[in-house]
C-alpha cells in the first residue's frame, strides 16, 4: 500500500463501482438524484455561504454552485487531503475556483470557521461516518448564522445489519448447517459488516436509526425539523467478478477480492465465487438503499430549553 493511499479517495473513485465505467455512469446518476432531493430543502438566495461537510468530490456543493449561481461562495471541508485536491482542481477546471474555498477539517472541529459565519450547511453520507456526531452537529450550529439552513442526506444501515446479526446468532445456536454454504456466507457478509451486537454498537456508520438523527438535531437546538425516509429499490447492474473483486459496498470495508485472498482458504473462496459469480454477472439482483433526508434552521432567537 502506498503513502498516499487515502481510503475515502480509493473508495469514491475506485471501489465504489470497481473501476466499472458503466457503473460509474449510474452511480453518479443516482448520487446526482440524492444531492438535488438535499439541496430542494433549501430556500435558496444567490448571495449566500454554502459550507459542505464531507464533501468528497465536492458532490453537493459543485451541485449548489450549478443551481444557485456565480455569487454562491462555497466552503468544501473534509478530512481527506487527496480529496480536497481533487475538488479544487475540479472547481479550476470548470472556472468555479473564484467561488470556492477547501479546509481540511472533521466535522466536529471545524475550527477556523468563524461562528455565525455560514447560510447553508449541507451534508451527504459524511456525518455517517463520525463517532462523534452531537459534536459535529454543535460545530453546525456553531457556524450556522441564526435562521441559517441546514440540510443532510445520510444512509441508514442499522435494520439491515441487525437482520445480519440475528442470522449469525440463531446460526451459532443452531449449528447443524451440514453442507449448508449459509455459514460460509455470513462469515463473507461478516467480513464487510457487523455480525454481532457488540461490533455494531461501536460502528459509528451503522449504530444510529434515523430516530436517532432526529432526536441529535432536536436536542442541539435546531428547531422547523424536516424528514423523509426514502426507501428506494433499484436493480443491481452485472458487473464483471473482476470488477466486483475490486468494489466494496463502503468505505470501511476491503475490496472483495481482498477479503477472499485474506480470510478464506482457496477451497472456501472457490466455494462463495460458485455462489456469487453468477448472481454478481448476471445483474439479476436488487438492492434496496435507505437514507434520510434531515433539514432544519438555526433559530434566529435562542430558545429557552
Ligand atoms: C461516502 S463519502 C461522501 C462524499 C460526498 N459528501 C458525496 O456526497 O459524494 C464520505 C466522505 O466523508 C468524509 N469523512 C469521513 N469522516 C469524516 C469526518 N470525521 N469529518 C469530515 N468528513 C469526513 C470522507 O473523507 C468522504 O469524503
Amino acid at each position: 500500500m502506498s503513502d498516499d493511499y487515502d481510503p475515502w479517495y480509493q473508495w469514491l473513485r475506485h471501489s465504489r463501482h470497481g473501476d466499472d465505467a458503466a457503473l460509474q455512469q449510474i452511480v453518479q446518476g443516482e448520487v446526482v438524484e440524492y444531492v438535488n432531493r438535499l439541496l430542494d430543502a433549501i430556500s435558496w438566495r444567490s448571495d449566500m455561504t454554502l459550507l459542505d461537510v464531507g464533501t468528497g468530490e465536492g458532490a453537493v456543493a459543485f451541485r449548489a454552485i450549478e443551481r444557485v449561481g456565480s455569487a454562491l461562495h462555497a466552503v468544501f471541508t473534509d478530512i481527506s487531503p487527496k480529496l480536497l485536491r481533487y475538488a479544487k482542481d475540479k472547481a479550476l477546471q470548470t472556472g468555479v475556483a473564484e467561488q470556492c474555498s477547501f479546509l481540511l477539517r472533521s466535522a466536529d472541529a471545524l475550527t477556523d470557521i468563524p461562528s455565525g459565519s455560514i447560510d447553508v450547511v449541507t451534508s451527504r453520507a459524511a456525518l455517517a461516518y463520525v463517532s462523534n456526531k452531537s459534536g459535529a452537529l454543535d460545530e453546525f450550529f456553531r457556524v450556522l448564522k441564526p435562521g441559517g439552513q441546514i440540510s443532510i442526506a445520510e444512509p441508514i444501515f442499522q435494520d439491515e445489519v441487525l437482520e445480519l446479526v440475528f442470522a449469525t446468532d440463531w446460526l451459532a445456536r443452531h449449528a447443524e448447517a451440514g453442507s449448508s454454504p449459509l455459514p460460509l456466507l455470513l462469515r463473507w457478509r461478516a467480513a464487510q459488516w457487523p455480525d454481532t451486537l457488540e461490533k455494531l454498537q461501536v460502528n459509528a456508520l451503522m449504530n444510529y436509526s434515523e430516530r436517532d438523527l432526529w432526536k441529535l438535531f432536536d436536542a442541539c437546538g435546531f428547531v422547523g425539523l424536516h424528514m423523509e425516509l426514502h426507501f428506494d429499490m433499484r436493480a443491481v447492474p452485472a458487473i464483471s467478478w473482476e470488477s466486483f473483486l475490486r468494489s466494496s459496498p463502503h468505505p470501511l470495508s476491503p475490496p472483495a477480492g481482498v477479503i477472499l485472498a485474506e480470510r478464506f482458504s482457496p477451497g472456501e473462496s472457490a466455494c462463495i465465487e460458485a455462489i456469487l459469480r453468477p448472481v454478481i454477472e448476471a445483474g439479476n439482483s436488487k438492492a434496496t438503499v435507505r437514507l434520510a433526508y434531515l433539514s432544519a434552521t438555526k433559530p434566529e432567537f435562542q430558545l429557552n430549553r
